[in-house]
This record gives structure tokens, C-alpha cells and sequence, in this order.
């Protein structure tokens, strides 16, 4: 579960980010964050990843409240949370299955049970066949997926898409939203910013509208027009 308690992110020039944020999103939702460009919505993301911190207000993630949290604390919650972004942050000089086996690394697994892991984890997201490409010889909906493998490798139970769809076309947008919502049928918690309004009106989950730093409208079910 995730609190936002009166959140507040005026940023060190005076901007405002966010301004008196409450939310509560439940273990298990699928939640699409819309709103014009500057509203906030990647406030709100870095906010989650505590890669910024809020001017005031609490938040709070499962049994962790993140206002309160310590630097060493910090990696233990982002191994929680998978993120993808719209821009692929790929290794060009890693394959597929390297970019992918690499965050198993970092945390230290067993080679034994990264091969056994990241094979499954890549058909998971329909990539099946291309474990030995590299970045240059994927489409970008392919690449998008390797994002995707790596941000649900270790199994987290939320995961963060900041406009994943953002530089896809129509086709390969609705694939990887498909693929996005397989994960959540999987009991993960997913957030998913967006501008695709066509994805958010026939996909009919909730929808949390944002305009300057304000949420003006949060929906259970339904779509939205910017
Ligand atoms: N590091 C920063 N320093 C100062 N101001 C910032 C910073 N990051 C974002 N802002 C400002 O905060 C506001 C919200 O930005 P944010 O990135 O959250 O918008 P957004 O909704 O994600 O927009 P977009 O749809 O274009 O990605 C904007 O006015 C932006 O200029
Ligand atoms: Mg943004």
C-alpha cells in the first residue's frame, strides 16, 4: 500500500512540484497517472523512488515510512520497486540477457539462479529468441520489454512506468500496456504515466488526474481528456 500524507515538493528554485498530495493506492491496483506536461507526475515518481524528497508531508510505502528513512535503507526500497522510463536505459555493449541478468547481479544472486531466472523472466514479456541481441538489434517495443524484464526481475511488488509508451508507435504502445497489465494480473501494484489518451479511456482502471501539482480528479474506473 502507498500513502501520501499531505505532500508537498517545491523545488530549490521556488518551482512547485507537487502541492498537498493525499493518496492511496492498494496492494494489487493499476493505476494510470495523466495530466498536461509540468504537472507533476514525475514529482510524483521520484518522490516514490525517494530520489527527491518532499518540502513536507509524508509518504509511505508498505510498512515504511519513506520521510523517515535512512541513506542505508534506501536500496532495500528501490529492490521493491521495478521502474521503467521512457527513454530505454539500456547497456549497449550487453545483450539482451546481460541487461536483464544485471540486476540480479548487483544483488548478488547465484549465477545458478540468474540462468534459471532470466530465461523465464524474458518469456514473461514475449522475449523469447532474442536473449542474445543487443539493444541496436531490437525494435523499440523489443527494447521497451527489456526495460520491463529487468524492472520485474526480482520480483517487485510495485512497479513505476514513467511514459513507457512515450516513444512507440500506437501499435507497440498497446503491447507493452498488455504486458503491463499481465504483471499486475500477477498481484504487482503498477502506476503507469501516460499522455496516450486513447490507452487510458478503453483500458477503464483508475485514473489520477494531476494539473499543476494538484490532483483535480481521481477516478475508479475510467478515462480522461487533457
Ligand atoms: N529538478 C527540478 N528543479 C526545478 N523544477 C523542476 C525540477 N523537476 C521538475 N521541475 C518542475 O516541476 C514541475 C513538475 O514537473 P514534472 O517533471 O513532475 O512534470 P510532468 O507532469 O512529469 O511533465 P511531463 O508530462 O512533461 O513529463 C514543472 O514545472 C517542472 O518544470
Ligand atoms: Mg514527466
Amino acid at each position: 500500500m502507498i500513502i501520501l500524507d499531505n505532500v508537498t515538493k517545491i523545488y530549490e528554485n521556488g518551482v512547485v512540484g507537487l502541492k498537498n498530495i493525499d493518496l492511496r493506492i492498494n496492494e494489487g491496483e493499476f493505476v494510470f497517472v495523466v495530466g498536461n506536461t509540468g504537472s507533476g507526475k514525475s514529482t510524483l515518481i521520484r518522490l516514490l523512488l525517494k530520489e527527491i524528497e518532499p518540502s513536507s508531508g509524508a509518504i509511505v510505502i508498505g510498512d515504511k515510512n519513506l520521510t523517515r528513512m535512512n541513506k542505508e535503507q534506501i536500496p532495500y526500497l528501490r529492490r521493491n520497486i521495478g521502474v521503467v522510463f521512457q527513454d530505454f536505459r539500456l547497456f549497449e555493449n550487453k545483450t539482451v540477457f546481460e541487461n536483464v541478468a544485471f540486476a540480479m547481479k548487483v544483488i548478488e544472486q547465484p549465477a545458478k539462479t540468474i540462468r534459471r531466472t532470466v530465461p523465464n523472466i524474458l518469456s514473461a514479456v514475449g522475449l523469447e529468441g532474442k536473449a542474445r541481441c543487443y539493444p541496436k538489434q531490437l525494435s523499440g517495443g523489443e527494447k521497451q520489454r527489456t526495460v520491463i524484464a529487468r524492472a520485474i526481475l526480482n520480483n517487485p511488488s510495485i512497479l513505476l512506468a514513467d511514459e513507457p509508451t512515450g516513444n512507440l508507435d500506437p501499435k507497440t504502445s498497446w503491447d507493452i500496456i498488455k504486458v503491463l497489465e499481465e504483471i499486475n494480473r500477477s498481484g504487482t501494484t503498477v502506476i503507469v504515466v501516460t499522455h496516450n489518451q486513447e490507452i487510458v479511456n478503453s483500458m477503464q482502471k483508475r485514473v489520477i488526474q494531476i494539473e499543476a501539482g494538484k490532483i483535480i480528479r481521481d477516478v475508479i474506473k475510467g478515462g480522461y481528456r487533457e
